[in-house]
């Protein structure tokens, strides 16, 4: 588990092994476009002003991943303990 700070919404969430970024941001109330769900679409990035995301989609380029400055919030999950998003 990892937790997620939004930024533009003051709400910090818990996200567990079993749930997406995705799930816990809407399951919050925010709204989040998605699409595939998958990885592969590119529609649910969201922009990381803190922390380091554990990409896990195909959408990226190897540098933007390396950046670390987007992530795609269906399938990337956190490195470390907090993720902050601009959200
Ligand atoms: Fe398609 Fe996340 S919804 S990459």
């Amino acid at each position: 588990p990892f937790e997620v700070v939004c930024r533009a919404s003051g709400k910090r969430l818990r996200v567990p092994a079993d749930k997406s970024v995705l799930q816990v941001l809407r399951e919050a109330g925010l709204r989040v476009e998605s699409s595939c769900r998958d990885g592969v679409c590119g529609t649910c990035e969201l922009r990381v002003l803190a922390g380091t995301p554990d990409h896990r989609d195909s959408v990226l380029t190897a540098e933007e991943r390396a950046e670390g400055t987007h992530m795609m919030v269906c399938v990337s999950r956190a490195v470390g303990d907090v993720l902050e998003l601009d959200i």
